[in-house]
């Protein structure tokens, strides 16, 4: 293997057998020497190869690896930077990187990516590595948030569907073994849509990886959550665009909002610009009909346009009638999902993963996508990216700690999505089994992955900005540390809201609501 000098071959065993004590006291040695910078030399990785390594002072930036990204990324603490690839067969790799705290207090943390991956999430290094896990992310085997790298390409598929955590999973831990002569003492995992996709199907398929993994808005159930995104947008048009009959240009989407909020708001009882749970309420847009009145293209909606929205939140159905695929969230604010969803063209990972990833055709016409190709795509499930299993017998036999989270106002993924992905896992493994290891936090006006815009308690420690507190009650990251090294499994979140309101979340399936004096878990 290049790179790496024989000697270190033979110094392997020998850093097997360093005491616990001698190795903690070569864990503060590490911290600000060149350690780093000779990381390559304290090896053999294996299928790593190290590219470099780099003291990152504290309260400062880096310049970002990839195609991803140009602006500069914050670096809150003191670190060793370093870039690496790990090869998953003879025409594959990862590339990845760890950000190596020098204050570590000997946890590993793997992050997940988003999309359709190709981008090292730097933000979430820098929140693990300021909260002193050794945190490494990749770019999850191909540049770029797109699906062309799949093209005729198994392995690169095989590494996004199946094989990248992993990989950096097994390549990460040697490096922090290496790094601070010392072996982590628990590995997490970290990640939302698409990560929470990689942190199930880790938990699925590699139970070993990981004693804790934080699942946000989980993509499971994959060629459904995708293909049912695309047919949103077919619903309204695409790919005819403009011209089509059921289009609503942005405009409507505002009045169709402002509708749903009046129908829905305060079905909860309280007024507050969110719709707490999207099944407590009916709503009727035939009450926009321009044969109402209003103005058509102003303030009032046309039959085909009325139809499309009935499709939108509604559930999808098979041919015997049965569910397959829950209806969009009420809450979601389809404004900030317009162009992508709605805007006349086919949702681009739809296009991407069915061109690529599934038909293995660029030219395919896509024009009339329809749950045929979902179901063709779930058929072939490539290397079982749909991850919608419920057994996850391994990973509990592990003691492995599944926390996950759903936001009511996310505009990618319903919230029956992780409900459905919660009732596999209950059915497989039993009540008691589930309440052990497996929960599940619904989070009333999160957005996707809970961004600033979200109008609920979004901020819950899954990335930033951090709750007002550092601690388990608030912070979901902290929580799960807790749940796997101090055996108390979170009953409760407290949530933020950008106006600093905290509200409870409660364990699936109780539900946060207003008692008329204060938010409660209560049975629905
Ligand atoms: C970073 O800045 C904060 C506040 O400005 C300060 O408290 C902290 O000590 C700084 N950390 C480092 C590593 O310089
Ligand atoms: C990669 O390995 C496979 C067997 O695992 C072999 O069939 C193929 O020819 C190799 N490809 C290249 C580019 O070396
Ligand atoms: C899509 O459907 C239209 C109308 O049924 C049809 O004319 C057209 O040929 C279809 N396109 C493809 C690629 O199947
Ligand atoms: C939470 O912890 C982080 C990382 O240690 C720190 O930067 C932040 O200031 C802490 N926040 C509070 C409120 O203690």
């Amino acid at each position: 293997m290049p790179g790496i000098p024989s000697d270190s071959l033979r110094l392997l065993p020998c850093l097997k057998l360093i005491p616990f004590a001698l190795a903690a006291a070569q864990q503060s040695f590490a911290a600000g020497s060149d350690r780093c910078l000779g990381i390559a030399d304290l090896g053999p990785f294996k299928d790593t190869t190290i590219i470099s390594a780099t003291r990152v002072a504290g309260n400062s930036s880096v310049q970002p690896w990839g195609v991803c990204g140009t602006d500069p990324v914050p670096a809150s603490v003191p670190l060793c930077r370093v870039q690496f690839s790990v090869k998953t067969s003879n025409v594959s790799e990862v590339k990845a990187e760890a950000w190596l705290p020098d204050e570590w207090h000997g946890r590993f943390l793997a992050i997940g990516n988003g999309g359709l991956g190709g981008c090292i999430d730097y933000t979430t290094l820098n929140y693990g590595s300021s909260f002193h896990f050794a945190s490494f992310a990749s770019n999850n085997g191909h540049d770029g948030d797109q699906g062309q790298s799949f093209y005729q390409q198994p392995e690169v598929l095989e590494d996004f569907a199946a094989r990248s955590i992993h990989a950096l999973s097994v390549a990460g831990k040697k490096i922090v073994r290496a790094y601070y002569s010392k072996s982590h003492t628990k590995s997490y995992y970290i990640g939302c849509s698409q990560g929470g996709r990689q942190g199930t199907y880790s938990a699925l398929h590699w139970p070993k990886d990981f004693d804790g993994i934080l699942a946000g808005a989980p993509g499971t159930n994959w060629h459904f959550l995708i293909g049912s995104l695309g047919l949103l947008s077919r619903y309204t048009g695409a790919p005819e665009g403009v011209t089509y009959p059921s289009f609503i240009p942005r405009n409507l989407w505002g009045v169709i909002k402002a509708e749903i909020l009046k129908q829905c708001d305060s079905v909860d009882g309280v007024k507050n610009g969110i719709v707490d749970y999207s099944d407590a309420c009916r709503f009727r847009p035939e009450v926009l009909s321009c044969s109402k009145g209003g103005e058509e293209g102003i303030s009032c909606l046309t039959e085909p346009q009325l139809e499309a929205v009935r499709k939108v939140y509604s559930a999808l159905l098979g041919q015997d009638g049965e569910q397959l695929y829950p209806g969009y969230s009420l809450g979601a604010d389809p404004l900030t999902v317009f162009e992508g969803l709605f805007g006349g063209f086919l949702f681009p990972y739809a296009n991407d993963w069915w061109k690529y990833g599934i038909y293995q055709d660029p030219d395919y016409d896509l024009s009339n996508f329809s749950l045929d190709d979902i179901l063709a795509g779930n058929e072939i499930d490539s290397f079982q990216i749909s991850t919608f299993s419920g057994d996850f017998t391994d990973f509990h036999a592990r003691g492995g700690k599944f926390l996950t989270y759903i936001g009511t106002h996310d505009q990618l993924i319903p919230t029956g999505n992780a409900v459905s992905a919660y009732d596999l896992a209950l059915e497989a493994m039993g009540k008691r089994a589930m309440d052990h290891f497996y929960r599940l936090f619904v989070v009333p006006g999160m957005d996707h992955c809970g961004t600033p815009l979200s109008p609920g308690p979004f901020r819950i420690g899954h990335n930033f900005p951090l709750p007002p507190k550092n601690d388990t009650n608030h912070n979901v990251l902290l929580a799960l540390v807790d749940w796997v090294e101090g055996g108390k499994a979170p009953e409760t979140i407290l949530g933020t809201s950008s106006a600093g309101e905290e509200r409870i979340l409660c364990k699936h399936p109780l539900r946060s609501v207003w008692n008329g004096k204060k938010y409660v878990c209560k049975t629905y």
